[in-house]
């Protein structure tokens, strides 16, 4: 269904990143019906085997995925290198487009992150935890269309519990990670929200960096032992700080849900258009 030979695809010069495993590039790929589609390519560096299995595991993950704000994959190429082709967000990361568009509306952001709550509705109805919720995720294909993307961490909670229990502390995001899942390495939907928080912080801040030059050991001591949060960033709305705080509360029961995040957004985008904010 996904496979994809290795003369469909073409890759242009422009790099797009480079992640932990590799890099990605802008190209092109012929479809089976012969019409081509500006893609991006995710390229492995090397012949690392580990890596390798990582990135064809982000390719099962995402090939049950299914919702106009998640990046789609395209397909996947196992020749001289694994390429994984994906759905190009021509615009990049919400992070570095907001640091170069500091005059885009505070409504515009919310629109954005109302989207950001929709997709991870669906990914939560699903059961699937993404655990790298972050702006630098969140891809813009334009102004008005974000799509999730980087399932590289992304689980299926198991059947009995309702979580992701990791075995093993790899590279995690701690800025980004609710106190649950540093302490008991436990994962679950709400943990995604108290992310989305983080996110919806860097966003209405215009790409600031959460918690400046904190290391983990003072964030966990800022956030449980001295009960603070981030401050509200300058231009954001108090309704909008609102909803931050509430994914940030400690018991993950208070936090609210993806489904509640998506109507809250919506709602709070209508009011900020009439004010025209
Ligand atoms: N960087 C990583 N994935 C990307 C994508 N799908 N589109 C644009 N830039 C990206």
């Amino acid at each position: 269904m996904f496979s994809l030979e290795r003369r469909q695809i073409k890759l242009d010069q422009e790099n797009l990143g480079s992640g932990q495993f590799g890099s990605v590039a802008k190209g092109e790929c012929t479809l089976r019906n012969g019409s081509v589609i500006p893609v991006a390519v995710k390229t492995l560096k090397n012949e690392d085997i580990g890596a390798k299995e990582e990135m064809l595991k982000e390719a099962r993950f995402m090939m049950n995925l299914n919702h106009k704000h998640i990046i789609r994959m395209i397909g996947i190429c196992d020749a001289d290198c694994v390429m994984l082709v994906l759905e190009l967000a021509p615009k990049g990361p919400l992070n570095s487009f907001l640091k170069n568009n500091k005059d885009m509306k505070q409504s515009n952001i919310v629109e954005i992150m109302w989207q950001v709550a929709s997709g991870m509705a669906y990914l939560q109805q699903k059961k699937y935890v993404h655990r790298d919720l972050a702006a630098r995720n969140v891809l813009l294909v334009d102004e008005h269309t974000a799509k999730i993307s980087d399932f590289g961490m992304s689980k299926a909670m198991s059947r009995e519990q309702n979580y992701y229990e990791a075995q093993n502390a790899g590279k995690w995001p701690l800025k980004w990670y609710a106190p649950e899942c540093v302490y008991y390495w436990k994962f679950d939907s709400k943990s995604d929200v108290w992310s989305y928080g983080v996110t919806l912080w860097e966003a209405t801040s215009y790409g600031d960096k959460p918690y400046r030059k904190m290391k983990g050991q003072e964030i966990l001591r800022f956030l449980v032992e001295e009960n603070q949060r981030l401050s509200k960033p300058p231009r954001c709305p108090d309704e909008v700080y609102e909803i931050m705080l509430e994914c940030w509360k400690y018991d993950k029961n208070e936090r609210p849900t993806f489904i509640q995040l998506e109507t809250k957004m919506s709602y709070i985008f209508n009011c900020l258009l009439e004010r025209g904010e």
